[in-house]
């Protein structure tokens, strides 16, 4: 592995200086008649935080925010999103901008290194990716070890956590050259071992990487070809999930990728940290909300009472009922990657000439969520996961395999920012504090007093 394209130890950092100087003014923080002063931190967006590391140890007082709602972890230069905006912005290349002329590789090196890179850069990174599309052929067994109908999360979070065990020399997270060389097999493996999991669940035969072909049509001759006949990459396809890698790729502190800072803080190695992400991004309030999305369309297709039904069931707090794909916890207005993803549906259904009912309901049902004041006065808008399912569906991808997709996006993203917290001067083992409400000091009694 050379010491040129995307090599940590020399990677252009934005430093943060704006993030760690204080502010001029401060906080005030007045408890009973003690008066302390916090520091306020400014981010090169503008973006105010009160300081409180200095809070137990001057007043014995935390926080206590459930959710992390109000609570950052950590200053990062990786990605800037703006909810009441509507803004996402890698590295502070505005995510409209990549979509419309980046490719998923060029953009997994803007967010793991920094800086887009040169011609020279870029090339020497894909020929270095080609090198490690290959799993061990042991790992093959792992396979026929998974029930036939395995969720694939769980085969990609146990597959990825074990490709530790065949690395051993290289895990010191401390390393530039070991992470360096870690994160190369990742980005290379995780369509192998995503397409393998699919190969499982259908009973054909793994279809090996080909490195004359790109990321994305590797990917899709992985998924589908058979070795009984030649297969053609349709480029509207590559194309296509190229674009929804790209709008996946990082999205700042979200559940997964603090899962994956949490579990990296305490210098676990690079794939445990990942196979950790993966399993978080597997819940259907997070990436597993991509599947959900579609099994909720699909049920409301076999409905004949229709969209409205939904609608109502979803401001029914008692119906435990959530229309999957809409709400954010930081957009207050459209996810700018749901507009990208549903012009590719439009783009590609098009290209297809194919009408999917799927792609009718939600936008149907995107159109009458918008107009209700429930979801008006929350600012529940559509997400990431609402039309993504329908490119997948449009891509012949099962819906089982909708949030490894996800994962595959997501994964350049949990690198940065796992890499992002190793070379921070400031790092930390991520330890939060609670509150105790349970029961005071008691005595014990023997089972026959009891
Ligand atoms: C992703 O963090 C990230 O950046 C994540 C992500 C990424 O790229 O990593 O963007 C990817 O995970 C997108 C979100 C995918 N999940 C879903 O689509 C699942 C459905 N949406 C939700 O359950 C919800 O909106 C969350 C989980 C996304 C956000 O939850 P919050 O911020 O904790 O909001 P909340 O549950 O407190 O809801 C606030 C209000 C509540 O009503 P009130 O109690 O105020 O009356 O809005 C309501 C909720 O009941 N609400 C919904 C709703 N989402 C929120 N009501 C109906 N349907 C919904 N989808």
């Amino acid at each position: 592995m050379s010491g040129k394209a995307g090599t940590i130890g020399n990677a252009p950092r934005e430093t943060t200086v704006a993030a760690q100087q204080a502010a001029p003014e401060t906080a005030l923080l007045r408890l009973g008649d003690q008066e302390i002063e916090l520091p306020v931190v400014v981010g090169s967006e503008g973006e105010h935080a009160v300081d409180i590391s200095k809070l137990r140890s001057q007043t014995g007082y935390i926080t206590l925010d459930e959710g992390y709602v109000n609570t950052g972890t950590t200053t990062s230069a990786i990605t800037y999103l703006d909810g009441e905006t509507g803004i996402l912005r890698y590295r502070g290349y505005p995510i409209e901008e990549l979509a419309a002329h980046s490719d998923f590789v060029e953009v997994s090196y803007l967010l793991m290194f920094g800086e887009l890179p040169s011609a020279e850069q870029l090339d020497e990174f894909r020929q270095g990716l080609r090198q490690h599309t290959m799993l061990h052929e042991d790992i093959k067994s792992f396979y026929s070890g998974f029930p036939r109908d395995a969720h694939p999360m769980a085969i990609l979070g146990s597959v990825v956590g074990a490709l530790s065990t065949f690395y051993q020399d290289s895990l010191d997270p401390k390393d530039p050259s070991q992470v360096n060389i870690s994160l190369y097999r990742l980005m290379a493996k995780l369509p192998t071992i995503a397409a393998f999991s699919h190969k499982k669940s259908i009973g054909q035969p793994f279809i090996y990487p080909r490195n004359d072909l790109s990321y994305c049509a590797n990917f899709l001759q992985m998924m589908f070809a058979v070795p009984t006949e030649e297969y053609t990459v349709d480029p509207d396809f590559a194309e296509a999930l190229n674009l929804l890698l790209i709008v996946h790729a990082d999205h700042e502190q979200n559940c997964s990728t603090s899962t994956v800072r949490m579990v990296g803080s305490a210098d676990a190695n690079l794939f445990a940290s990942i196979s950790a992400g993966i399993c978080a991004l597997w819940g259907p309030l997070h990436g597993g909300a991509n599947q959900a999305c579609v099994e909720m369309l699909e049920r409301i297709k076999a409905d004949p009472d229709g969209v409205g039904k939904y609608v109502d069931l979803a401001k029914d707090k008692d119906s435990g009922f959530r229309l999957m794909g809409f709400g954010h916890r930081v957009y207050k207005n459209y996810d700018p990657r749901a507009k990208i993803i549903r012009a590719t549906c439009n783009r590609l259904l098009s290209k297809m000439d194919r009408k999917d009912p799927i792609f009718e309901i939600a936008q149907e049902l995107e159109s009458v969520a918008l107009s209700d004041p429930y979801f008006v006065e929350r600012k529940l808008y559509p997400n990431v996961d609402f039309y993504s399912g329908v490119v997948y569906r449009a891509l012949g991808i099962p819906v089982g395999m909708f949030t490894v997709l996800f994962a595959m996006g997501r994964l350049p993203g949990w690198i940065a920012h796992w890499m992002e917290m190793h070379e921070s001067n400031t790092k930390r083992i991520q330890r939060p504090r609670q509150v105790y409400t349970g029961a005071q000091k008691r005595e014990y009694l023997p089972v026959e007093k009891r």
